[in-house]
C-alpha cells in the first residue's frame, strides 16, 4: 500500500489526529461536532499525493470535511448526502462570505445578545423532542427559545447572516445542553456526578458571543473554490450528479448501529427538519445503516435481494451471525446483509461517476456481532474488484478504540487497470 496516508501511521495506535477530534478548532471544519466525522489530514494526506487530482467526489459527505479540505487545496469538490440537515449546515460551511456580511452579521449578534438575555424577549416554541428535560434545564430552554426567535426577528429569511447566526446557534444547543459526547456517540451527562450543570444559571448570552466568534473566525476564511453539495441517495449517484471526477475520498455508514439521527436530532428538531419520533425513525430508514425507530421493525421485515453479490466471506459471517443461539441473532445478520447490499448498490453504480484514471478511497471499520469479527475492509475490497476496479488493497490506518479488535481500513482502488503502452511506459 503506498499511498500517502499510510506513510509514518502506526496503525497500532488510534491516531485521533486521523478522527473528528483534529477538526474541532480547525476554523470552518470545527464548526459542528460529528463523531463518525473523519479529520482535514487524513484527507489533505491523501489529496497532496495526488498532483493530477482536479475534482473530488465524496458520495457520503457528512459535515462536507472532504469537500472543504478539497477546495482549500484549491481542488473542485462536490458533496452527496441523504441528510438534510447535513446538507444544509455544509453548505453555509462550503459558501464565500464577504467582509461585509461577516461585519453585518457581528453586528446584528450583538443586538441578539442584548436582547435575548432579557426575559421580555419574544420567544419561539421549544422543539418536540422526547424528554426535553434531559437535554436543558428550564434555565437554558428559555434561553434558547428566545434566542432562536430573535435570530429570526432579527435576520432576512434566506440570507447568508441568517445562516451564520443558526450555525452559531447549533453549536449553542449543545453548548448548553446535557449531552456527552465521550462515547461512540453522544449520551447523557450523569446529573449525580455533575450537579452544577443541571442547577447554575450560566451567562447564556456570553456562550452565544463566544460561539458567534468562533463561527465568524471561520466564516472568514473562504475557501479557494467553493464546493458544491447535493442532496440524494449515493445508492443511485447519477440520479443526482452528472460530473465526473478523478478523485474519491469518503467515509460511508460504518455497520456498526451507530444512527445518525440520534446525533443530529437536537439540531434536526430545533431547526424544524424534524417535527415528530416517526419522521426520525423515516430517516435512518432511509439512510444506510440506520437503526432508529421504525427502521428497526422494517429490517425485520426486509428481505435481500437476488441481484447483490455476496462475497463468499460475507455469507459465512451471515450464518455465524444468524446462529439461533445468539439472541436477535437474525435481526442483525438481516442489519448486515441490508447494509452491505446498499453498499452494493452505490459501489456497482459509482463507476460511470468516475473518470478513467480516478482512484477511490473508502475509509470503513470493522464491527464485531457476538464475537464474529466482521470483516468489512475485505468485504469492501472484495465488491471493489468485483465491480470492475484494479489495484485494490487494504490498509489498516487507525485503532478505534479499547477493543483491540477494532480498527479502521482505507479500501483503495483504481478505476482503470494500466494499459500495456503506459506500463511500457513507466519502464516496468
Ligand atoms: C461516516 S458519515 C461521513 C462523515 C464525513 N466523512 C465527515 O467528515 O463529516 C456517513 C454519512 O453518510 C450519510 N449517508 C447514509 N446513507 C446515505 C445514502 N444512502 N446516500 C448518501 N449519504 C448517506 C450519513 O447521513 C452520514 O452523514
Amino acid at each position: 500500500m503506498t499511498t500517502a496516508l499510510t506513510t509514518a501511521l502506526d496503525a497500532r495506535k488510534q491516531n485521533a489526529h486521523l478522527t473528528f477530534k483534529h477538526n474541532q478548532h480547525n476554523g470552518r471544519h470545527g464548526w459542528l461536532r460529528l463523531t463518525p466525522a473523519y479529520s482535514v489530514p487524513l484527507v489533505s494526506n491523501i489529496l497532496n499525493g495526488h498532483k493530477y487530482t482536479v475534482k473530488v467526489l465524496d458520495p457520503f459527505s457528512g459535515t462536507g470535511t472532504t469537500a472543504l479540505c478539497a477546495s482549500y487545496l484549491g481542488l473542485r469538490a462536490t458533496g452527496l448526502e441523504i441528510n438534510p440537515f447535513l446538507v444544509w449546515f455544509s453548505s453555509v460551511k462550503f459558501r464565500n462570505f464577504s467582509s461585509s456580511t461577516i461585519e453585518k452579521t457581528m453586528s446584528l449578534g450583538a443586538l441578539i445578545s442584548v436582547a435575548s438575555s432579557s426575559a421580555d424577549a419574544p420567544s419561539a416554541d421549544p422543539p418536540p423532542i422526547h424528554n426535553i428535560e434531559r437535554w436543558w434545564n428550564d434555565y437554558d430552554l428559555r434561553f434558547l427559545c428566545r434566542l432562536k426567535a430573535c435570530i429570526l426577528d432579527t435576520s432576512d429569511e434566506g440570507s447568508d447572516e441568517r445562516d451564520l447566526l443558526l450555525v452559531t446557534f447549533c453549536r449553542v444547543v449543545i453548548a448548553l445542553s446535557n449531552a456527552a459526547f465521550n462515547h461512540q456517540s453522544m449520551s447523557f451527562k450523569d446529573a449525580d456526578k455533575s450537579p452544577q450543570l443541571f442547577t447554575v444559571e450560566r451567562d447564556n448570552a456570553y456562550v452565544f458571543r463566544k460561539e458567534l466568534s468562533f463561527v465568524l473566525n471561520g466564516a472568514s476564511d473562504n475557501p479557494r473554490r467553493e464546493p458544491i453539495v447535493v442532496i440524494g441517495d449515493a445508492r443511485q449517484p447519477s440520479r443526482f450528479l452528472s460530473d465526473k471526477f478523478d478523485m474519491l475520498i469518503t467515509s460511508p455508514p460504518y455497520p456498526n448501529r451507530m444512527s445518525y439521527i440520534r446525533e443530529l436530532r437536537p439540531y434536526m428538531y430545533w431547526l424544524g427538519f424534524l417535527t415528530n419520533g416517526r419522521d426520525a425513525g423515516e430517516y435512518d430508514w432511509q439512510a444506510i445503516g440506520g437503526t432508529w425507530g421504525v427502521a428497526t421493525s422494517r429490517l425485520a421485515e426486509w428481505q435481500p435481494s437476488d441481484k447483490a453479490f455476496v462475497p463468499t466471506i460475507l455469507k459465512k459471517s451471515l450464518i455465524e451471525i444468524s446462529d439461533p443461539k445468539n439472541s436477535n441473532g437474525r435481526l442483525l445478520a438481516n442489519y448486515v446483509a441490508k447494509y452491505f447490499e446498499d453498499m452494493w448498490n452505490h459501489l456497482s453504480a459509482i463507476g460511470s461517476l468516475l473518470n478513467e484514471d480516478s482512484e477511490v478511497h473508502y475509509i470503513v471499520g470493522n464491527s464485531t456481532f457476538y464475537g464474529t469479527l466482521l470483516p468489512v475492509e475485505d468485504i469492501f475490497k472484495a465488491m471493489l474488484q468485483e465491480v470492475g476496479f484494479h489495484d485494490v488493497e487494504v490498509a489498516k490506518i487507525r485503532k478505534r478504540n479499547s477493543k483491540a479488535e477494532l480498527f479502521e481500513f482505507d479500501v483503495t482502488g483504481k478505476k482503470n487497470q494500466p494499459d500495456e503502452q503506459s506500463l511500457l511506459y513507466a519502464g516496468k
